[in-house]
């Protein structure tokens, strides 16, 4: 079956023009002009930009936080929604096991049959023995090419000392393995936590202050050192801040090979948002935790520049009333996290293409293409072209609404955008030629989405790669 999008302005990293996408069975076949009517849908998407589906390289499905769960892959279809077909998961590894099994396991029992984005998996290095460092060589034959440490959550069974941060830097960079980073000084968060619990400054707000921007700072340095000292390329998520980005910056441009992503909300939010009354503020505890007007900017300037090379959401859906209210007495008790994965684009779109921050080239790439090169994904998404599976935005820009969590999949009694306008609608979504958004909403059904394998020496690895991991990386 072949189905035929015409005429409307498809969107790539690099250049947009006029003209179709004609989709047969899972895969785009063609992309050009006037292509074959004889095509058994035809749809017209004059007047509308076609952009690839995104890739979101960093989300929550089974984050755990004293106890408390976020929403799983149940609610992935707010994603497709959103106009986000793939999305990659972190999967804490469980004591005494593989990452990989430990993966498995949890894709057996929970995402396969519930999924309706496409997703792969980041595996987050919890017991660091010598036996999960071997196992860092074999992660890609199972799929697996990205593994996560957090240098942050000081007593959290997911924390990491610079220990295993170094083993697994030198473990990973022979696999072609992406490490990623949650940069924050542990210790000192841990210690202010303490003092400002002490002093009886319990709210939300307290959040913020307890992890200033220097902890951030600190830990970016170190493993950029880290990494430096183990020869290997390193990624760090979430970055929050200009100086931040700047020790990023910085390294790059003394050629390390290191790399950064920011995500939506600390792009569009700060810290004042945790001062909101009636544990309102709660909504917007994450960590690192949101910072200022002028970190705000001094992000934007930074994905434009390529200096952070994607946004994510680092979506978490955690509830307000039920979930975040636990630390309604003490701010440290409130699970850590945001939902965002659906508002991505639109969000996106508004504030980032429509203000000129960025041009659509750079959205598209920082949506989608370049996500799905740092994952390994890039053989199959991130991008229209001949071959590529048919995951196909269709977004209207003429449409505006209200973000609001009445009409929002998300699962959650809260959207972290609430009464943000956007503009432009999701009006079609095809994942792998499925039509599974249609008229803006869902269509979509539970185990639409499937497992896609990372590669291994995904982007972070170019500038090392020789012929050899070159020709390894395409097999
Ligand atoms: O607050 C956040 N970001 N929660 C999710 C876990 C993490 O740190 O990425
Ligand atoms: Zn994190
Ligand atoms: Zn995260
Ligand atoms: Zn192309």
């Amino acid at each position: 079956m072949r189905t035929l999008i015409r005429n409307g302005m498809i969107v790539a990293a690099v250049d947009e023009f006029k003209g179709d996408v004609l989709i047969e069975g899972e895969k785009i076949i063609a992309v050009g002009e006037n292509l074959d009517p004889m095509a058994d849908h035809v749809i017209d998407a004059a007047g509308k930009y076609v952009l690839p589906g995104g890739v979101d390289q960093h989300v929550h499905y089974s984050f755990e936080f004293k106890g408390e769960r976020v929403r799983g892959f149940e609610t992935s279809h707010a994603a497709v929604a959103g106009g986000t077909t793939t999305v990659v998961e972190f999967v804490n590894q469980e004591q005494g096991k593989g990452m990989a099994d430990t993966i498995f396991e949890f894709d057996e029992k929970e995402v396969s049959k519930q999924a309706m984005a496409d997703y792969s998996y980041h595996a987050v290095v919890c017991d660091p023995v010598d036996s999960t460092f071997e196992e860092i060589h074999d992660l890609p034959n199972r799929g697996i090419s990205t593994v996560k440490l957090f240098m942050a959550y000081k007593g959290m069974p997911f924390h990491s000392d610079d220990e295993a941060l170094y083993k697994a830097l030198v473990a990973a960079k022979d696999a072609g393995v992406t490490v990623m980073v949650h940069a924050e000084n542990a210790d000192v968060i841990d210690i202010l936590q303490k003092k400002y619990v002490s002093e009886g400054k319990t709210a939300p707000y307290y959040h913020a202050l307890s992890r200033p921007t220097r902890v951030e700072l600190e830990a970016t340095q170190r493993v950029i050192n880290l990494a430096a000292m183990a020869e290997a390329p390193v990624y760090i998520v979430h970055v929050t801040a200009g100086e931040v980005m700047k020790a990023i910056r910085s390294a790059k441009n003394d050629g390390l090979p290191i790399y950064g992503e920011t995500c939506v909300q600390y792009l569009m939010l700060d810290k004042d948002d945790l001062a909101k009354p009636n544990f309102e503020g709660a909504k917007y505890v994450m960590s690192p935790a949101l910072r200022t007007k002028a970190d705000q900017e001094a992000l934007w300037e930074a994905v434009d520049n390529g200096w952070l090379n994607a946004i994510s959401t680092d979506h978490c859906g955690f509830d307000w009333e039920s979930q975040k209210h636990m630390g309604i007495d003490n701010f440290t008790d409130i699970p850590n996290g945001s939902p965002g994965v659906e508002n991505r684009l639109g969000v996106l779109w508004t504030y980032g293409v429509n203000t000129g921050r960025i041009s659509r080239q750079r959205f598209v790439d920082l949506f989608a293409t370049t996500p799905a090169k740092n994952m390994g994904l890039d053989h199959c998404k991130g991008h229209i072209g001949v071959g590529m599976d048919a995951d196909l935005v269709i977004y209207d820009p003429d449409k505006t609404s209200v973000i609001s969590n009445e009409n929002s999949l998300h699962g959650v009694d809260f959207s972290t955008f609430e009464g943000y306008t956007q503009e432009g609608e999701v009006t079609k979504v095809f994942l792998r030629g499925k039509l599974v958004v249609d008229d803006g909403e869902f269509i979509g059904e539970k185990g639409d989405g499937k497992f896609i394998p990372g590669k291994p020496f995904g982007l972070c690895f170019n500038e090392a790669k020789t012929n050899k991991e070159l020709d390894q990386s395409k097999v």
